[in-house]
């Protein structure tokens, strides 16, 4: 079941630059930042009120988020909902006709399992689902 906005995602194209941004200009504080390898990106998060904004960019120049900034310079990338069962709503929406980017879910930041909707089953929007470490 989908239980929260678990994060909005924003690509960037100098991540130091736009962490200094978030703490600096706008006070929130840095929870941590993290190389997540089987997704290819850096990640810097700020928890907010019931939820975060995590700041996305290409680890070694490389992935799916190197090729987002060559396109766009950087922007809202995904938003992710949390989820209490990701392989439960998977097959769901599997079954309603949703397409996903992989077949099942990957390891994502925080050891979470993460899965993302192919933008064109949803209005043209990247949708994360992550299912928590300490839920599986
Ligand atoms: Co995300």
């Amino acid at each position: 079941m989908i239980t929260a906005l678990d994060h909005i995602a924003i690509a960037v194209p100098d991540l130091q630059a736009s962490i200094k941004r978030f703490m600096d200009d706008f006070g929130i504080a840095l929870d941590g930042t993290e190389d997540v390898e089987a997704a290819l990106t850096s990640t810097a998060f700020f928890s907010m009120e019931g939820t975060s904004i995590e700041l996305v960019h290409p680890l070694d120049g490389q992935g799916p988020i190197a090729k987002y900034l060559e396109k766009k310079g950087g922007g809202i990338h995904h938003i992710c909902f949390r989820s209490d069962d990701i392989d439960g709503d998977v097959e769901r929406l599997k079954a309603k006709g949703y397409q996903f980017l992989s077949d099942a879910p990957k390891q994502g930041a925080h050891n979470s399992r993460v899965i993302f909707i192919h933008p064109k089953s949803c209005d043209g929007v990247l949708i994360e689902i992550n299912q928590p470490a300490a839920d599986h």
